[in-house]
């Protein structure tokens, strides 16, 4: 059809109007104002009732008597909430059961949903939920991941991927190093946290405002709890005060709380939860145990690896199965392993179910090999680059994952040759090393570390969008789409997609909430897909409108349909061009239909879980970042002093928005490798329910010298305009933060050694690092901690310093972490069978 953009020979549209421009987010000033309208800000209903959560005093144990008569006659309460009120399903577990909205007889997690309140003030609720006597029998909770592990405690069954022979090759390998690493967990700290607002109608249905990616499964489980038909349930959603993947499915509970209290009240009911309860009632970002055993030759060329990741679930699966998958299939990162063996295993314990974070276990994953990769440079002395370099996938004989999928396209030799030009990477490693030679206290590190990033859900029925666009008699475009806005600025791309197809200014396309009655049976806005589907799904119903004018103007006017083009914000038809509105305006009279669906779903994808072999993913966004740091060898205090980064973002339909996504993407990386810890206690209760325990990263934590570049090359899969996703990918190039972290400490031992650096790497960890870098170095009789302890030689390789063997007693007065390791002596997953599901 003429009427598109015209094409260049690779298939672009050239003559770009819209898309592939920088253009504000849609809501920008509303946001920077004040003005963005969130749940809570809604016009309040008449008679509006708020809503309150009572949460369980124990991690483990049963629930003997629960006393709500004071909490029912606390003043101002209208109702009260007991599994026993629930009229439907019970259970609203997303993908598996294992979530019970409200705990009934057995209490899994501390801070767990026991009943719900609704009363006159939100006040009056909060207050009367204290009000309960719950008496339990407690038991000894699982916080232990690995005691877990241990026991074949699982919330799903364990997974293994191979390729090759790993065992064979690890031991005719030249040099073979062990190591295990410990990767703390993340609280989203979204600003607006979970909240919703149901509003019963007079037909037993209800119209549910919600804080949610996913308001198709909202309006699944909602319907479920009331027991009536999805159809007389509506879930809208305008925007997000952020999600993180902590939205994706866990604002279900309180959106299906708040239902069932409004059902029950018949009034309207907001549930807003308090941030300490927030905290404690969501699931994290999955901390992970993770460890390699890898085999490779003089040169610090990869023979050989088995990796295993450990993910600390919670008390049920949520989305682990596909969060530990996807931590699976990111253990390799950007390099090739030619004989390889990945065991994921899914821990249960007594603590919160674990969800999806920006990653989805991806970032967990590429951990423990970006740490091998540094293990290796200071086994064979090289620069902890040349070994990265050395191993990328590509050449001969070297594409194929340990999924069996072929990485095609791979960016990363040239972009990281880019890159390292840019950051000039040698000059300052030179200068580093000076640096360091003559500064005792203070010492600098450098990293580059490269991110390969698999775009798609795994799970396959995922990969669809709809859309439906409404062209009106004013020339007024409104735009449905099945995506969700949480700030990443999807509704402002597939606008302005929207506005390119059509030539016309990106104001003359009206962005709406997403609704469950506009466009309906959506998937989550997750998987960093948002723009990859709804933009396509959007782009075909604007393509099936066109064709649509087209064919009405074509025959009215008795041109060919190749000479009518949409062009200049009109419509060219023949030798005359006309208005947009004029056209719209003539169609209507015409009676030509103004309205269109529109779907897509993506090509090429398929896994067959049980061989563990496919091409789960459309394509790779990649990217790479160059962080320098300095840190304090006496304290342990650091700073990032500089970075540079160079992301794929194919080509790209907003760059601002883009650039935006991997500047905040990344320091929300930084945060969690940093300074973001999370700390239970030894009863399994979340110590760090708010910002004065809990550190995100502040404005001043950002590094001093930010340079950020899109490496601007159009996707080679057919992609929304060739772009490609950018949502997640970023978040994992902060691991250069944390490696050059490691790269300053190894400075101790003239970079002969490694150091074990845990994550988060607060001041404190990176303190023990240094010290048990000094005592490798000069090991002196001293009151400070001996270097060695639970150290594992047994393959250190002749002839190379033990480049991982280190561990170090922390002083007595530092609480000890909460998920001590101990996997001392376990064997490794290969051939184990897949143990019998546990079942909590
Ligand atoms: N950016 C902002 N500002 N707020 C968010 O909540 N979520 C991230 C990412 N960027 C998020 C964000 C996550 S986890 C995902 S999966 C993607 O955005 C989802 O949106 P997309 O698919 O449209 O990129
Ligand atoms: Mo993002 S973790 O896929 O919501």
């Amino acid at each position: 059809m003429r009427s598109l953009p015209p094409l260049a020979s690779n298939g672009v549209a050239v003559a770009i109007h819209s898309a592939g421009k920088p253009r504000e987010h849609d809501s920008a000033t509303l946001h920077v104002s004040g003005a963005a309208r969130y749940v809570d800000d809604l016009k309040e209903p008449r008679e509006l009732l708020h809503a309150a959560v009572g949460l369980t005093e124990i991690a483990c144990g049963a629930v003997l008597s629960l006393d709500l008569d004071a909490v029912r006659s606390a003043p101002g309460v209208v109702a009260v909430l007991t599994l026993d009120d629930v009229p439907g399903h019970t259970d609203i577990g997303p993908v598996f059961p294992g979530d019970p909205l409200l705990a009934g007889e057995r209490v899994k997690y501390h801070g767990q949903a026991l009943f719900a309140v609704a009363a006159e003030s939100l006040i009056q609720a909060r207050r009367a939920v204290r009000l309960a006597k719950v008496e339990y029998a407690k038991e000894a909770p699982l916080i232990d991941p690995l005691r877990a592990k241990a026991e074949e405690r699982f919330v799903r069954p364990p997974h293994h991927l191979r390729r090759g022979d790993a065992q064979a090759a690890l031991e005719s390998a030249p040099h073979v190093l062990e190591a295990r690493q410990f990767i703390g967990g993340q609280e989203h700290f979204y600003l607006e946290g979970q909240a919703s607002l149901a509003l019963p109608s007079d037909d037993g249905g209800m119209l549910v405002h919600t804080s949610s990616q996913h308001p198709s499964e909202v309006q699944k489980l909602a319907a479920e709890v009331l027991a009536i038909p999805l159809a007389k349930v509506t879930v809208e959603v305008r925007r997000m005060g952020g999600g993180f993947g902590g939205k994706e499915t866990q604002a279900a509970p309180f959106a299906c709380l708040a239902a069932l209290l409004a059902h029950k009240t018949g009034r309207a009911v907001k549930l807003r939860l308090p941030r300490a309860d927030d905290m404690r009632l969501t699931g994290k970002r999955h901390p992970f145990h993770n460890r390699y055993r890898i085999g490779f030759d003089n040169e610090g060329r990869l023979l050989a690896a088995q990796l295993e990741v450990v993910g600390d679930c919670g008390h049920s699966p949520d989305l682990s199965d596909a969060i530990v998958d996807r931590a699976m299939f990111h253990a390799d990162n950007a390099y090739f392993i030619p004989d390889v063996a990945i065991s994921g295993y899914r821990s249960f314990t007594n603590i919160v179910s674990h969800t999806a974070f920006r990653g989805f276990g991806g970032p967990q994953g590429m951990m423990i090999i970006e740490r091998a990769m540094d293990d290796i440079a200071r086994a064979v002395g090289k620069d902890p680059l040349e070994v990265r370099k050395l191993n990328l996938y590509g050449g001969m004989g070297r594409e194929l994952t340990p999924y069996h999928q072929k990485v095609e396209h791979n960016l990363l030799g040239e972009l990281i040759a880019r890159l390292e030009q840019s950051s000039e990477y040698a000059a300052r490693r030179t200068g580093i090393r000076d640096f360091n030679a003559q500064s005792p206290v203070l010492k600098k590190g450098l990293a580059l570390t490269p991110v390969k990033f698999g775009i798609s859900f795994t799970a396959q029925h995922l990969n669809q969008a709809g859309a439906l666009i409404h062209l009106y008699t004013d020339g007024s475009i409104q735009l449905n789409h099945g995506g969700t806005e949480m700030g990443q600025g999807l509704n402002t791309k597939v606008a302005q997609i929207v506005a390119e197809e059509f030539q016309v200014p990106l104001e003359r396309v009206v962005i709406t909430a997403t609704r469950t009655d506009k466009v309906p049976n959506t998937s989550p806005t997750a998987a960093s897909s948002g723009t990859d589907l709804n933009g396509m799904a959007a782009r075909d119903a604007a393509r099936t409108l066109k064709k649509r004018l087209v064919d009405f103007l074509a025959e009215r006017d008795g041109v060919k349909p190749q000479e009518v083009r949409f062009e200049q914000g009109g419509v060219t038809v023949g030798a005359q061009h006309l208005g947009f509105t004029e056209v719209i305006q003539a169609a209507y009279f015409a009676r030509i239909q103004l309205s269109a669906t529109g779907f897509y779903r993506t090509p090429k994808i398929f896994y067959d879980r049980e061989k563990g072999q496919g091409h789960p993913f459309f394509y790779f966004a990649y990217g790479a970042a160059v962080s320098e740091v300095e840190i304090d060898t006496l304290t342990g205090e650091y700073r990032v002093l500089r970075v540079d980064i160079l992301h794929d973002v194919g080509r790209s339909v907003n760059p601002a928005i883009d650039i935006g996504q991997i500047e905040g993407g990344f320091v929300q990386g930084m945060g969690w490798l940093t300074t973001e810890e999370l700390r239970w206690d030894d009863s399994g209760k979340l110590l760090t329910v708010g910002p004065a325990t809990y550190k995100i990263p502040a404005v001043s934590d950002a590094p001093e010298d930010f340079r950020v570049a899109l490496f601007e090359r159009p996707n080679e899969e057919d992609s929304v305009y060739l772009s490609k996703a950018v949502g997640e990918p970023p978040f994992m190039l902060a691991i250069s933060v944390w490696s050059a972290l490691r790269d300053a400490i190894a400075s101790l031992a003239d970079y002969r050694l490694s150091p074990d650096l845990d994550t988060p790497a607060t001041p404190e960890r990176v303190l023990w690092a240094c010290e048990a870098m000094r005592q490798q170095e000069h090991p002196l009789p001293s009151p400070l901690p001996q270097a060695g302890e639970g150290a594992d030689r047994r393959d250190a390789p002749p002839g190379l310093q033990p480049a991982v063997a280190l561990s170090v007693k922390r002083p007595s007065s530092y609480p000890a972490p909460n998920r001590p390791l101990s996997l001392q002596g376990e064997g490794w997953g290969e051939g184990e069978q897949p143990a019998e599901e546990f079942r909590p």
